[in-house]
């Protein structure tokens, strides 16, 4: 058993009540190897941001699990070399699917697990989210839950069709789990093919799709039923299009990839949601610098000569949603 405390992380429940009250979210961004940490890490550091790491399962099986804790451990002690005195680093499990991947990863050094049972139904989902809440507090680890369902083409946590949170269950379901947080459904899906181009109408200037607005009144039924309870956010990338450009110009096919525009982001991020989740805009803009590498420099076969620019590109993008989106910049 490994405590997340003795890595120097901490869980997301004093990070969670500041962003409330203080009108912000905190970013959870996904890593799976040394340079997307790296990104992470710099971008925090520099804007002094609370941020949360975030693993998914496939991630856990690409890196390996010990790997990554002492990525983490070392992420704490690489962010106070930057010169961030007291760093607020969460190292938390992204789309857990069962109760023994939860518990593997609080007694591995976790501060925060996500247990998404959404697909299951409303009965299984607490029992499941119950269990793993009650064995997970004996550690001061906190839950993340979730009801109602993404739409999404991508990966493997998502449907085909998006149910919307039912606002008049998430009293009930807070209550008999004790989870720590919610992560409801309002529009937004995983990926870089948020809506189909039938769901958007087009920018007549530009072409470009433009998506239908996230459903903010059901946020609010929520925030009405939960006054003050933390809301986190899916799939809430961007898909910026000057990377999609980028991937396109260099040999890349991304055709119609759309996202969440970040103004809706900001919306939101001013409101009981206090974490957003954002996986596809940073593989986007590391792609894009890659890319941009072997079309330019063909001969290039250093693995720093690409993947350096492509971190780079990822904290700045990073920097960008922390400063410009979430507002979370100066808050640790
Ligand atoms: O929500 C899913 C995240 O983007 C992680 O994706 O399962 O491919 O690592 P992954
Ligand atoms: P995006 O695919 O929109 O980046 O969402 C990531 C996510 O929700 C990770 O859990
Ligand atoms: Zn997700």
């Amino acid at each position: 058993m490994v405590s997340y405390k003795e890595l120097g992380l901490v869980n997301t429940r004093e990070m969670f009540a500041k962003a409330i009250k203080g009108g912000y979210a905190i970013p959870a961004f996904n890593f799976n190897n040394m340079e997307q940490l790296q990104a992470i890490i710099k971008a925090a550091a520099e804007t002094k941001s609370p941020v949360i790491l975030q693993v998914s399962k496939g991630a856990r099986n690409y890196a390996n699990q010990t790997l990554l804790r002492y990525m983490a451990q070392g992420a704490v002690e690489y962010a106070k070399e930057l010169g961030w005195e007291k760093p607020q680093i969460v190292l938390h499990l992204d789309h857990g699917d069962s109760f023994e991947l939860c518990k593997s990863c609080v007694d591995f050094g976790f501060s925060s697990v996500m247990i998404d049972a959404s697909s299951l139904p409303y009965e299984e989902n607490i029992a499941l989210t119950k269990k793993v809440v009650d064995y997970a507090h004996q550690y001061d680890v906190t839950v993340e839950a979730e009801l109602g369902v993404l739409a999404g083409v991508e990966d493997e946590v998502s449907s085909a069709v998006s149910h919307y949170t039912k606002p008049e269950e998430v009293v009930d379901f807070a209550t008999r789990t004790g989870c720590d947080s919610l992560a409801i459904s309002i529009g937004t899906s995983h990926g870089a093919y948020k809506f189909t181009p039938e769901q958007c109408t087009r920018d007549p200037k530009t072409g470009r799709l433009v998506p239908p607005p996230l459903a903010f009144d059901v946020l609010d039924a929520i925030m009405e039923q939960l006054p003050g309870f933390p809301i986190v956010l899916h799939g809430s990338s961007s898909v910026p299009q000057e990377y999609v450009d980028m991937i396109n110009q260099y040999g890349g096919k991304l055709p119609d990839a759309v996202g969440i525009p970040e103004e809706q982001l900001r919306k939101a991020a001013k409101s009981a949601v206090c974490k957003i989740n954002i996986d596809s805009d940073s593989r986007l803009a590391f792609t894009a610098a890659v890319r941009k590498v072997f079309a330019e420099k063909p001969g290039e076969f250093d693995p720093r000569k690409y993947c350096g620019p492509a971190r780079d590109l990822r904290e700045e993008l990073n920097k960008h949603k922390i400063i410009n989106v979430l507002g979370s910049d100066g808050k640790a």
